[in-house]
């Protein structure tokens, strides 16, 4: 492994990033599992700030964990009712006050283009943990390094990214991620949640290989990777577009009959309806073990940042 230098830098976008340094990280979070089982102190002494303007369980845990691990502390909420916002201040505003107290920020916004303002203003590294319906590339890095660890490799593979592809952040980060890879992509959803233009259009332009479907049926059998993605109510502008899509697609045991031995079905979590509890058992559910490769991506992530490691 080269050494690279992310001391730092902010992680805003997946799209900032090459191959290289994504295989970097990935690296990087491979070296972290013996220490996230001893805990170590290569952060001792520094302080991570989490500011979640939205709710979360893994990502904000994740992230408290990895810092804990490496030796470092905390600080934060997870709602921001409790923090002066709710006094009506401003982003900017916080951002400055918080940047004195820490060595690194992770945030969690509603609106599109908040972690890429915070990083603007704040003189510490910024990473972005969801940027309203647009981007989460820490998951995507999870979710590449799942496929890696899962499957041994991410080039060569059909990848499947099924449910709701309008509004999922996590389907965006992802399918520029996987676009970095000799990859396949399969995007499936009910017509209304269909991949942004803007990423298709992006995908066609780095010459990525791309389908779109409307029913999994139609390339069950051609998957090694099926990463499955709730419907996000919560970013519905309209409530009735909502009740047209809700509890439209759905993997069951009967749904898998036709899959490929060796097949992985991923879910960034949380899980609604889309995967029956039945599948939980079966050989190709690996979504439980994602939150746990989070915690070593975390790691490697706020290692590299704050300068730890090259
Ligand atoms: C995702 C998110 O917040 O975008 N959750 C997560 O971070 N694991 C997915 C989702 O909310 O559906």
């Amino acid at each position: 492994m080269i050494p690279m230098n992310f001391k730092g830098r902010d992680i805003i976008s997946i799209r900032d990033f090459t191959r290289e340094e994504v295989d970097y990280i990935l690296d990087v979070a491979e070296r972290m599992e013996p220490l996230a089982k001893t805990g170590c102190d290569l952060l001792k002494g520094k302080i991570l700030a989490l500011l979640f303007f939205e709710p979360s369980t893994r990502t904000y845990l994740s992230f408290d964990v990895a810092m804990k691990k490496l030796g470092g502390n905390t600080i934060g909420f997870s709602d921001p009712r409790t923090s002066s916002i709710a006094k009506g201040e401003n982003l900017s505003d916080t951002i400055k006050t918080v940047e004195s107290y820490c060595d690194a920020i992770v945030i969690r916004h509603p609106l599109e283009g908040a972690a890429r303002l915070a990083a603007e203003i704040a003189n510490v590294p910024v990473i972005n943990a969801g940027s309203g319906a647009e981007e989460h590339p820490t998951q995507a890095l999870l979710d590449l390094f799942t496929i890696k660890k899962e499957k041994g490799r991410i080039d060569g593979l059909n990848i499947a990214i099924m449910g709701d592809l309008k509004y999922a952040r996590t389907a965006h980060s992802l399918a520029y991620a996987l676009s970095l890879y000799n990859v396949k992509l399969y995007f499936v959803s009910p017509e209304l949640l269909r991949m942004r233009e803007a990423v298709l259009y992006d995908l066609s332009q780095m010459g990525v290989e791309y389908e779109e479907h409307t029913s999994i049926e139609e390339v069950i059998d051609k998957i090694d990777v099926l990463y499955v993605i709730r419907i996000q109510r919560e970013r519905f502008p309209d409530p009735s577009e909502y009740e047209k899509v809700r509890g439209s697609y759905k993997i069951t045991r009967k749904t898998l009959e036709k899959a490929k031995k060796g097949l992985i079905i991923m879910h960034p979590l949380p899980r609604v309806d889309e995967i029956g509890f039945e599948v939980d058992a079966t050989p190709y559910a690996v979504y439980f073990k994602q939150p746990w490769y989070g915690v070593l991506v975390r790691m490697a992530l706020l290692a590299l940042v704050m300068g730890a490691i090259e």
